[in-house]
C-alpha cells in the first residue's frame, strides 16, 4: 500500500510509528511537510516513509490518503487539493460528516471515517470505522482492532466516548495522589494504579463473554469496601453525571456547524 498522510501530527506519528514497529506488514509511506519536526524525526527513524515537499505532492505519489489535520483547517487545506477517482480516503477529522468529507474530495469516491488513538503506536489501539470500507479495515486491523459501524450516528457515539480519556486518566491520578498522601512514594504510587488498571482492563479484555456490568458485580461484594466505595460515588452524582457528559460532547461532534470551536475527537 503506498500511503500518505495530510497532517503530520500526534496521531499520524502514532499510526507511523505503529506501522513500522510491525514486521507482517511494510507500507511505502508519504508524510506531508507539516509539521516538519515530526516529519523528519518519522522520516529519519524509519525505512519507508519520506517527506513530500506539498500535501498534492502525497496525493500524486500514493493510493490511500488519510487526513489528519484539525478540524479548524480540514476544510481549506482539503479544498485546495486534486483527488483521483482511485484514492481510497480515510478521514480523522472527527467534525466532518462522511458527506461533508465526500464532497470535499470528490471524484474519490471511496471514503472512511476512522477513530484511531495513540495506543496504535503500540498496536494495541480499537479504532471505529465508517463505513468499513476492506482496505481501511485491513489497515487498522494492523494498529489493535477494528470496530466496524454500519451507521453514522453509532460512529459519532463511538468518537464521542473518546472524550473520556483525559478523565479516566483524572480519575486515576487522584487515587494515585491519595495513595501518596498516605504515605507511598509518589512513582510507586503512580505505577501501583496503574498496573491495577492495567490487569483489571486485560482481564475485561481477556473475557469478552462477561458484560461489565457483571464485573462491577463480581466485584462488588455485598458489605465489601469495592460496595461501599461505589455506592459512594452513585449517591453523589457520578455515573450520572458521566453520561450526562457524553451526551453534551455527542451534540457538540454531531453538530459541529454550530461550534466553531471542535477540537480534536481525541
Ligand atoms: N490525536 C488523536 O488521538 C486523534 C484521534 C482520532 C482522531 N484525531 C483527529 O485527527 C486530526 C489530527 O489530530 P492530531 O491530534 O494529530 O492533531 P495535531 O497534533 O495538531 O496534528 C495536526 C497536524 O496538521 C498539520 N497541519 C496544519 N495545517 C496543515 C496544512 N495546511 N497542511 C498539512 N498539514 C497541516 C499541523 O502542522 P503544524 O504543527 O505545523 O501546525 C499538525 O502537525 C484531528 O482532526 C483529530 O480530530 C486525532
Amino acid at each position: 500500500m503506498k500511503l500518505g498522510f495530510i497532517g503530520t501530527g500526534e496521531i499520524t506519528s502514532s499510526i507511523v510509528t505503529g506501522l513500522c514497529s510491525s514486521f507482517t506488514m511494510r507500507h511505502s509511506i508519504r508524510l506531508s511537510p507539516r509539521n516538519t519536526a515530526i516529519a523528519k524525526e518519522l522520516a529519519n527513524r524509519f525505512n519507508g516513509v519520506s517527506i513530500s515537499s506539498c500535501n498534492q505532492e502525497v496525493l500524486d505519489h500514493c493510493d490511500t490518503i488519510v487526513i489528519a489535520v484539525r478540524p479548524q483547517v480540514a476544510r481549506d487545506v482539503l479544498s485546495e487539493l486534486h483527488f483521483r477517482p482511485d484514492h481510497q480516503v480515510v478521514s480523522l477529522v472527527s467534525a466532518l460528516s462522511l458527506r461533508s468529507v465526500s464532497e470535499i474530495v470528490a471524484p474519490a469516491v471511496r471514503v472512511t471515517r476512522a477513530v484511531p488513538l495513540p495506543s496504535t503506536a503500540k498496536r494495541l489501539s480499537p479504532t471505529g470505522i465508517y463505513p468499513p470500507e476492506p482496505a481501511a479495515c485491513d489497515l487498522f486491523a494492523a494498529l489493535g482492532t477494528v470496530f466496524a459501524v454500519e451507521s453514522e450516528n453509532e460512529f459519532d457515539a463511538m468518537c464521542t466516548v473518546t472524550a473520556s480519556i483525559a478523565a479516566y486518566f483524572a480519575f486515576i491520578e487522584r487515587i494515585g495522589s491519595w495513595l501518596a498522601q498516605h504515605g507511598i512514594p509518589e512513582s510507586k504510587a503512580r505505577d501501583y494504579i496503574a498496573r491495577m488498571f492495567w490487569g483489571l482492563t486485560a482481564s475485561a479484555v481477556d473475557a469478552p463473554e462477561r458484560s461489565l456490568q457483571s464485573l462491577t458485580g463480581n466485584h462488588a461484594t455485598a458489605g465489601g469496601i469495592n460496595e461501599q466505595f461505589l455506592r459512594y460515588l452513585i449517591e453523589h452524582g457520578l455515573l450520572t453525571n458521566v453520561s450526562e457528559a457524553l451526551d453534551a460532547v455527542l451534540s457538540r461532534i454531531s453538530a459541529p456547524s454550530q461550534s466553531s470551536d471542535v477540537g480534536t475527537a481525541y
